[in-house]
């Protein structure tokens, strides 16, 4: 694994969906694509899925098998997985799994995970991921907790990507106070305005985040691509 200076490039599909592309890798988070079919341009290296509801397990299991990349998930996720066919590699929370570009380490997440018949998939996570030497962070489906700013004792977070819709995860005033845990350099909102039960103002949040934290809020709309 090398550092890096490069920019990522990151790619935000829609609900909790986020592609993370640099030197080769490309990491594809909770492919629940409601537009239609994920594009053939994604070729991910590795799949990673947060938990088992079917807005993060997604198209996992096809989008894996079509690029012929193992997916990465939680133990009891992963089993599920692998019943579907799928190549996975594993791990629990605290562990951390290596990879050609750095890492990724299983996080808790306050939420449940349950597959497509209604089964118990285990407990559902979040990723922090060090991609080429920076820190990323998708907190997946979580209601609010305080040992968030432990993740950091990792690191500087580069970019965290949070949930703020509310009703299943946190809203803004919650993911306002998880920004203030970790303190990223970016924070990315996700998982909101799918639905209309989780409609939010992903403006009104980002000027709190820029007002009262030391983090820079990017609200990207679904399809959009930067470099960070
Ligand atoms: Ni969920
Ligand atoms: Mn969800």
């Amino acid at each position: 694994m090398t550092e890096t200076n490069e920019l990522t490039s990151i790619k935000f599909w829609g609900h909790a969906f986020v592609s993370l592309t640099q030197g080769g890798q490309t990491l594809a988070i909770d492919p629940y694509y409601p537009a239609g079919e994920i594009p053939l341009s994604l070729e991910p290296t590795l799949v990673l899925v947060t938990h088992g509801h079917g807005d993060h397990l997604g198209e996992a299991v096809p989008l894996a098998k079509r690029a012929g990349c193992e997916i990465l998930a939680i133990t009891d996720l992963a089993r599920y997985l692998h019943g579907e066919g799928a190549a996975v590699r594993t791990a629990h929370f605290g562990g951390k799994v290596a990879f050609p570009f750095g890492w990724v380490k299983i996080v808790p997440a306050i939420h449940s995970s349950t597959g497509p018949q209604g089964q118990y998939l285990g407990e559902p996570a979040g990723f922090l991921i060090q991609l080429f030497g920076r820190l990323f962070y998708h907190a997946g489906d979580t209601a609010l907790f305080s040992d968030m700013a432990l993740l950091k004792n990792e690191g500087p977070l580069h970019c965290a990507f949070l949930p703020i819709g509310g009703l299943y995860t946190m809203d803004p005033q919650d993911a306002l106070e998880a920004v203030r845990l970790l303190s990223p350099a970016w924070v990315v909102p996700i998982h909101f305005n799918t639905f209309p039960q989780i409609a939010q103002d992903s403006a009104s949040f980002s000027r709190l985040v820029e007002a009262e934290t030391t983090s820079r809020a990017l609200v990207m709309s679904p399809g959009e691509e930067r470099m960070l």
